[in-house]
């Protein structure tokens, strides 16, 4: 089933040439599956009786994937959870990829244990860094996330200034009635901080599916609340960066940018790949199946991973598919997969 937005009905990008697909270039993985947060569009609730899976990859086995996966054409990883930083492996992790070799290499985290960990992830050679903030008003962010602490999260993104990363950007999900009057807000703190703030539409997937159609906020309203901020031009992508469009600040020493999974579908161009904490490889965010490469992962059994990647990218939906609109994206475990 497709959800009827009459207002936001998803539609492919035109102005973006279809991008060839016959293997991934990106990749995304999910150290973990757990989280010290529970985001209220991502799950049900801090104590929702889920078991983490407990047949996680190590160190080694992501090594040898990873490396695999670059033989192949994956030239962009980005470390996603859960949050990554539960898994003690994560410096390791990023030392290990950058040693193979990789265009890009990012990691996606809530910041709750940024303030130690920023320097070492920095030392280790990962480039850049985005980090989860819902709101800057300490009793909305811990509503939010469902106990998150907004000072730790604050910690951990000064420690990151203060570490140098290349780039450092941040995601809101933005949701009505939540936090949508802050969307000015955030951006301006961001500009400050040398951050570049990006704003999403909450999507139908995974705990979002009970939220998006009430509260989504949509591109084009998002992007009204800093239209005095910014020039008017239209919202241009990233080259090979997903598919975030950006604008820039008045004074053009800025950008904010905007993830709209919910009134655009990238599915055409999309050249993701995503690996769960259990060395599941899955072709699409919206889809629950997957090609289990965790004992090929393991032993370094790099044909295998080869097949499973073949067999994976071969589940990759058409340009048709509506993604974050269709109905099996509801019962999607972002905590497995990763945003
Ligand atoms: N809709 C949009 N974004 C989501 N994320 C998680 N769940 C959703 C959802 N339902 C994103 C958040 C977070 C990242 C890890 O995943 O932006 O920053």
């Amino acid at each position: 089933m497709v959800f009827a937005l009459p207002i936001l009905a998803a539609s492919p990008r035109a102005s973006e040439p279809a991008v060839e697909r016959t293997s991934p270039r990106s990749v995304r993985i999910s150290v973990t599956d757990r989280c010290d947060m529970a985001c209220v569009y991502c799950r049900p609730t801090m104590t929702d009786g889920y078991v983490p899976a407990e047949d996680r990859l190590d160190v080694e086995a992501w090594d040898r994937l990873v490396r695999a996966l670059v033989a192949r054409g994956v030239s962009r990883v980005r470390i996603t959870g859960g949050e990554p930083l539960m898994f003690r492996g994560v410096v390791e992790v990023v030392r290990r990829i950058r040693a193979i070799g990789v265009e890009d290499l990012a990691l996606t985290t809530n910041a709750s244990q940024l303030a130690a960990l920023a320097a070492p992830l920095r030392a280790a050679g990962l480039a850049r860094i985005n980090v989860s903030i819902d709101s800057l008003d300490p009793a909305r962010f811990a509503a939010m996330t469902r106990g998150g602490s907004l000072e730790r999260v604050l910690a951990g993104i000064e420690a990151a200034r203060a570490a140098g990363f290349d780039e450092i950007k941040t995601n809101t999900v933005v949701l009505r009635d939540h936090n949508d009057d802050e969307v000015e807000g955030l951006t301006r703190w961001a500009w400050e901080c040398g951050i570049v703030p990006r704003f999403i539409e909450v999507m139908g997937v995974g705990e979002g599916a009970k939220l998006f159609q009430s509260h989504v906020v949509g591109y084009r309203e998002m992007r009204a609340k800093v239209a005095h901020l910014c020039v008017d031009d239209e919202a241009e992508v990233e080259r090979d960066r997903g598919p975030a469009k950006y604008v820039r600040s008045r004074d053009g020493n800025h950008r904010v940018g905007f993830i709209t999974g919910t009134t655009d579908t990238f599915c055409e161009g999309c050249d993701r790949l995503r690996a769960s904490s259990t060395g599941v490889l899955r072709a699409c965010l919206s889809k629950n199946d997957g090609v289990d490469v965790s004992d090929a992962a393991r032993r370094g059994d790099d044909a295998s991973i080869e097949r499973g990647l073949a067999d994976a990218w071969a589940m990759k939906p058409d340009a048709s598919w509506k993604g974050c609109t269709e109905s099996s994206a509801a019962s999607v475990n972002m905590r497995a997969t990763g945003g």
